[in-house]
């Protein structure tokens, strides 16, 4: 619980002066920092654990003292103790210095000069600092007024929730006095205006929440952003849930209650269940069950399922029984889909919340439910809507469209493609047409994106230009382009990201080309947007950023997302007489997405044998003039490297291409 009577300053968080900064980063070692949440064993210089962030059972997790920086070779996570801290704590930039700073003992100097000229930063300030103050303000009502312990406490504990969990999650009591909480905290020296702009003030200076059990709702570092406020009991009237507004602090589309303190356990349980209510959020977490959110009874956003996505892939829906709305639900999940999620669905019982259906079988029984109930998102909803149609072919028919309408949000095309296969089964529809449906949709997608993309950008050039009218943006033509470097190129862009087994080595496709190719291979590329893709590639790769179709269809450069999108199409083909021209065997022509780890390999082994054709063609041009000025010792010197020429193009061209497979 938060300390009785602490005065406004307390709260005041200046700017950290830069030279203390500098003595925590000079003192900060990595592998003391790493050591209190991960278990390190001695590796030679450096030292290896289980990497924190993803679920593996033989160590990638690499400290090396000497840089000072951690990185996993599983999931290319890597940094500085500060970068550590904050991924794996969820900290601020700030927290992480403070952190550290207490954990070295460093004396921490405090500036607040930086501020001065920002008032959106003084404006957040001053609202963080007032809403800690109206945390523990609700928090003391709560457990130490008359009023809050007969009303609050009473009807938290009915409910069944111990001390522990109302403490741990900031729960709280607003008084039933009109004006209370306004009352004390301008007392303490707090100005009606911030009172008012957090949220916590009516413009007339009233108390907004009156005789509700308060929830405070935390930001990902844990700071109280807004607050809810639950009507006590069934009878009282008026809405049974009111929100702070939103502020420049609170912004509820980006905000998952409970995600503050389930972070770690999400990421350790690599899932995310994701429940309606505030309620069910505590229940859970008393229950045990920590890897828990609440999307607060709204339809998930964007933002939120990003916010999800830094912790794990993966996501459990739990919906309440009585859902009449199952339909609709399923229909905003396809904006979860589209974030490369994994979703799985638990439907409770008739009548049934989580909350109210932990209580009645006990945490135990609760979890196996959970574990034996769940079912995959898309194949849930093909048997749920399947059922509703009742083999009426005007409603199947409208069954498959929907049924194809969230396959085609998958974006990434293997699991587009196993989805068709169950769906097809379960459907008893033919597999290829729910690939040709399929197909049509990502394709009209791609399409709509690239129109309202340069829909926009003329717009912008209109504008830019005063009036001189945009013409269409030329498309970038793969022709132009050395065929060799463009299949490369076309593998890193569509499957970066995919995994594949190189010998006893587990890596990814993009690790596996740029690996082959090293920086001075890569320079010779011919095309100079190919060069740039790849030795952009390699930068990002050697900062440790991961890569996948996602960051090449966000990139900066315009040409580079254009060349995704058209990669991504389903209709991208090879130029037509590619075949012959380059004695090129396509044998992945048709479905390339599912054959990343083969199309790698050949396509590396293609540029190597267009490289090493290059190199014989010069290198028979100095054997000729050579042989032709009569000169003996330099006759024989190429002649023997064009024969190494030859043995190295035989190898390259017999290289055994079963040593990759996909994962
Ligand atoms: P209990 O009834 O206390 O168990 O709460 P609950 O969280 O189970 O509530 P319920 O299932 O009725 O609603 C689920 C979620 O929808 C709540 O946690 C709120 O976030 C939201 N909600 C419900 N009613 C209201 C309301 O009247 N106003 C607002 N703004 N949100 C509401
Ligand atoms: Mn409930």
């Amino acid at each position: 619980m938060h300390p009785a009577h602490t005065p406004v300053s307390a709260y005041l968080c200046d700017v950290i002066a830069q030279k203390s900064v500098e003595r925590i980063l000079d003192t900060a070692r990595i592998d003391e920092v790493v050591s209190d949440f991960v278990t390190l064993r001695k590796r030679g210089a450096n030292l290896l654990g289980l990497c924190p962030f993803h679920t593996e059972k033989t160590p990638s997790f690499t400290v090396s003292p000497a840089k000072n920086l951690f990185k996993c070779f599983g999931c290319g996570r890597g940094g500085d103790p500060v970068k550590f801290l904050r991924e794996h704590e969820g900290f601020s930039y700030p927290e992480a210095l403070k952190y550290l700073a207490a954990k070295y003992q460093i004396e921490i100097e405090e500036t607040q000069e930086q501020r001065r000229d920002d008032p959106e930063e003084i404006l957040k300030d001053q609202l963080f600092v007032v809403n800690q103050y109206a945390r523990d303000y609700f928090s003391r009502q709560l457990f130490e007024s008359e009023d809050g312990k007969a009303l609050g406490l009473s009807y938290f504990k009915e409910r069944g929730f111990r001390e522990s969990i109302l403490e741990k999650f900031d729960l709280g009591f607003a008084p039933t006095g009109g004006s209370t909480l306004t009352v004390h905290a301008v007392h303490e020296g707090f100005r009606s205006e911030i009172l008012q702009q957090a949220g916590l003030s009516t413009s007339h200076n009233r108390d907004f929440f009156r005789e509700r059990v308060m929830f405070t709702i935390h930001g990902l570092s844990g700071k109280p952003v807004a607050f809810a406020g639950r009507i006590l009991g069934k009878t009282a009237k008026g809405p049974k849930y009111i929100n702070s507004p939103e502020t420049p602090i609170y912004h509820k589309s980006n905000v998952l209650y409970g995600l503050y303190f389930a972070r770690q356990a999400i990421r350790k349980e690599d899932n995310c269940y994701m429940v309606e209510g505030y309620t069910d959020v505590l229940s859970l977490v008393q229950g045990g069950i920590e890897n828990v959110v609440a999307s607060s009874g709204t339809a998930l956003t964007p933002e939120q399922i990003r916010l999800i996505k830094r912790f794990t892939p993966n996501m459990t829906i739990l919906f309440d029984g009585d859902a009449a709305g199952l339909n609709a639900a399923m229909r905003g999940l396809d904006l979860v889909l589209e974030q490369d999620m994994n979703v799985k669905v638990v439907v409770l019982p008739d009548g049934q919340d989580p909350d109210s259906y932990l209580s009645e079988l006990g945490p135990e029984k609760f979890l196996h439910f959970l574990e034996t109930e769940r079912k995959d998102f898309i194949l849930f909803k093909t048997s749920q809507l399947l059922q509703q149609s009742k083999n009426d072919p005007v409603a199947r028919t409208q069954v498959i469209k929907e049924v194809v309408r969230s396959i085609s949000r998958v974006p990434d095309p293997i699991k587009r493609g196993e989805y068709i296969k169950v769906c097809s089964q379960v459907l008893q529809v033919e597999e290829s047409l729910l690939i040709a449906e399929t197909n049509k949709v990502v394709a009209t997608d791609i399409q709509k994106d690239r129109r309202d993309r340069e829909r926009l950008e003329r717009r912008e050039e209109v504008t830019h230009e005063q009036g001189t009218s945009g013409t269409a943006l030329p498309s970038p033509t793969t022709e132009k382009h050395p065929p060799q470097e463009l299949d490369l190129v076309r593998i890193l862009l569509t499957g970066a990201d995919k995994m594949i087994q190189v010998g006893e080595e587990e890596l990814t496709v993009a690790s596996y080309i740029l690996k082959e190719l090293e920086e001075e291979v890569v320079q010779e590329f011919k095309s100079p947007l190919l060069r740039t893709i790849m030795l952009d590639c390699l930068d990002r790769l050697a900062k440790g950023d991961s890569l996948s179709s996602q960051v090449f269809l966000q990139h900066p450069n315009e040409d580079i997302r254009d060349l995704t999108i058209q990669f991504l199409s389903p209709d991208y083909q090879y130029s037509d007489n590619w075949e012959e021209r380059y004695h090129i065997v396509l044998h992945t022509q048709r479905m390339p997405e599912d054959n990343f780890a083969r199309d790698a390999q050949l396509a590396l082994q293609r540029y190597q044998l267009h490289k090493l054709d290059h190199l014989c063609d010069m290198n028979a041009q100095r054997v000729k003039e050579a042989f032709e000025a009569n000169d003996e010792e330099q006759y024989l010197h190429y002649l023997k490297f064009q024969q190494e020429l030859q043995t190295l193009r035989n190898n390259v061209a017999n290289q055994d291409l079963n040593t990759v497979v996909l994962k």
